[in-house]
């Protein structure tokens, strides 16, 4: 079932975005004993993270029982301006008492295919080998050509079925990035994409009301198999979807 809930600002989207992974974390600690969420890159998640770190949220989250994981990684050293683990350390990870244990960074900095392995035996590990990875929540933004996570129109990394973990040639780019792929997004039990900004208003429409075309609109891939999709996004993106 897709939901779609729509913000007045990309504050208000944030806010209740964070409420809503929140309520996710507390079910998951009294059902598991832990949350396991795959974090969005780009900026959007940037307000997000900030109301996390804030009060009252903050102390309303059992940190100690969060896992923190990744959707997707450029292929940069963890301190690089456009790593997304450096945007989520900075906006929220260093401000919340998270075990560093507990923070399961994609290795930007090893080569592509040796960064992806390493990651899915990392993912094996937490999850188990033999089950699947089903992160409580996954996180998701949507480019304005209708990527997600790192996978992007027309890439390789679309068509993976048996990894978890893809390292992408993305041409447009011209450079290699780290994804999880589209069965690992669509084994999660709760996927939320935010969507804010008139520059995604188009491509939203498309990806929501237009035809299957998910090789063109990679986020049209994303229906998880036995979980929950939801869309936060604000009115100026949703004014396509909404006319
Ligand atoms: C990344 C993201 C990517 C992002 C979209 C939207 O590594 O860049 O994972 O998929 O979510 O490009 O980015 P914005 O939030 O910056 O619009």
């Amino acid at each position: 079932m897709t939901e779609l809930h729509v913000f007045p600002t990309a504050d208000a989207l944030a806010e209740a975005a964070a409420e809503y992974m929140v309520q996710l974390a507390h079910a998951a600690v009294m059902e598991q004993g832990r949350f396991s969420v795959a974090l969005s890159g780009g900026s959007t998640p940037r307000a997000l993270h900030a109301h996390l770190a804030a009060e009252p949220l903050r102390s309303d989250v059992d940190w100690g029982r969060v896992h923190v994981f990744w959707g997707d990684e450029r292929c940069v050293p963890p301190d690089h301006p456009d790593s997304n683990y450096r945007m989520a350390r900075e906006t929220l990870l260093d401000h919340v008492p998270i075990p560093a244990g507990q923070v399961h960074r994609m290795p930007g900095e090893l080569p592509p295919t040796e960064a992806a392995a390493a990651y899915e035996a990392e993912l094996r590990s937490f999850f188990g080998a033999a089950g699947e990875p089903r992160f409580d929540l996954a996180l998701l933004g949507m480019g304005d050509d209708g990527h997600t996570a790192s996978l992007f129109p027309g890439t390789a990394a679309l068509a993976e079925t048996e990894r978890w973990v893809a390292a992408n040639w993305v041409e447009k780019l011209n450079t290699w990035r780290l994804t999880l792929t589209v069965p690992t997004i669509n084994q999660a039990a709760n996927v939320v994409f935010l969507v804010a900004g008139a520059g995604k208003a188009d491509r939203l429409r498309e990806v929501l009301r237009g035809p299957y075309q998910p090789t063109a609109l990679p986020s049209q891939f994303i229906r998880p198999i036995a979980g929950r999709l939801a869309w936060f996004v604000d009115m100026a993106a949703a004014s396509g979807v909404e006319s």
